[in-house]
């Protein structure tokens, strides 16, 4: 049987670096607040006029680079975003025109939070089928031009950053090593709970004009609602892919949870009985990237040597829609 396996990762964030304080200076809020409720110290912003697929292309040259291939090894191209370049046509065909990736499919994936698992287990089942045999998934975001910065909008804009992460998935050459098992999952019932309400096709026309005035154009969250989910489909995930693989909590080397909230993974380790700093960490830096998250924390950690071949990793992700998945791989 093929296996696939990460091949190569790359990152990248913007320069501009906006702390706490710097917050504190648009609205009500303060550098105590955030860390203590989220962990986060401070956040990426992308300049006016930088696109998602701008950040992708950087992070998707450096996954190349690091895979040891060249741009046109690359047979197809997912991207995962919240915060795509326009409505239409997807991110995926603009990064592809910037990457000068002639004619390969491109694949757009919206599922927020958790889209980098997802966009990994269609990665995955393409290689293994032997559709497809070098696969760039990209997850990347720039949040910073969709946050409402002044005090009705503070309990989001505090949350989030921009960035991109990118990984190349292939053949592994050793069946033991690779992605091993994905769950993906989901609950539409919760689709209200965190969102952005100003695109509504049933409108005629689908902006008016209330909605550019009354708040729509801002991600709506019920924060508390989000925290309880997480808390609980975290470990429940995790324990489900362990479970198929016959493994404990303890057999794990690195988890590697989506970066949306320090006290949420917190919780969900606290639970499992895993030790805290098994629980990879760099939401201090960057906020919550959504779909770039996973991918921006493994190139960190492939980066600081925190890894090595063979280990066994758990990447896990909790966001809207709900949305919930969790992969295990062995490195
Ligand atoms: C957002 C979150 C940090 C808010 O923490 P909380 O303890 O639930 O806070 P609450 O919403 O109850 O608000 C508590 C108070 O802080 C205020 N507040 C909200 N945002 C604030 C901010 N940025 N700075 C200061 N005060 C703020 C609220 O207005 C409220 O004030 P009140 O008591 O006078 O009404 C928390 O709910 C959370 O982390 N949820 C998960 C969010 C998440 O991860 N989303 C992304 C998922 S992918």
């Amino acid at each position: 049987m093929i296996r696939a396996r990460i091949l190569g990762v790359g990152r990248y964030l913007p320069e501009r670096v906006v702390t706490n304080f710097d917050l504190a200076k648009m609205f009500d809020t303060s550098d105590e607040w955030i860390q203590q409720r989220t962990g986060i110290v401070e956040r990426r912003f992308a300049d006016e006029g930088v696109y998602c697929s701008d950040l992708a292309a950087h992070a998707s040259r450096q996954a190349i680079q690091n895979a040891g291939l060249q741009l046109e090894d690359i047979d197809f191209l997912i991207f995962a975003t919240l915060s795509p370049d326009h409505h239409f046509p997807g991110s995926g065909v603009y990064l592809q025109a910037k990457l000068g990736l002639s004619e390969i499919g491109c694949l757009d994936v919206r599922n927020q939070c958790t889209g980098f698992l997802y966009g990994l287990a269609v990665a995955d089942a393409f290689v293994r089928a032997g559709v497809y045999k070098r696969v760039l998934l990209v997850g990347a975001e720039v949040h910073s031009s969709a946050l409402n910065f002044t005090n009705a909008g503070r309990d989001v804009a505090v949350l989030f950053g921009d960035g991109a992460g990118a990984v190349v998935v292939g053949p592994s050459e050793d069946e033991s090593r690779g992605i091993l098992t994905t769950h993906l999952h989901a609950d539409g019932r919760y689709a209200e709970i965190l969102k952005l309400d100003i695109w509504d096709i049933s409108k005629k026309p689908y902006i008016t004009e209330t909605s550019l005035t009354n708040g729509d154009i801002w991600p709506k969250m019920i924060g508390k609602e989000v925290f309880k989910h997480a808390v609980t489909k975290i470990p429940e995930v995790i324990e489900a892919v362990l479970k198929e693989n016959n493994l404990k909590t303890t057999d794990i080397d690195l988890y590697i949870p989506h970066q949306a909230n320090l006290r949420i993974n917190q919780f969900a380790a606290h639970r499992l009985g895993v030790p805290q700093e098994k629980f990879y960490s760099n939401i201090e830096a960057y906020g919550n990237t959504t779909a770039a998250s996973i991918p921006i924390a493994l190139s960190e950690i492939l980066e600081k040597k925190i890894i090595s071949e063979n280990n066994l990793i758990v990447m896990v992700s909790f966001g809207s829609g709900f949305t919930w998945a969790a992969s295990l791989i062995r490195w």
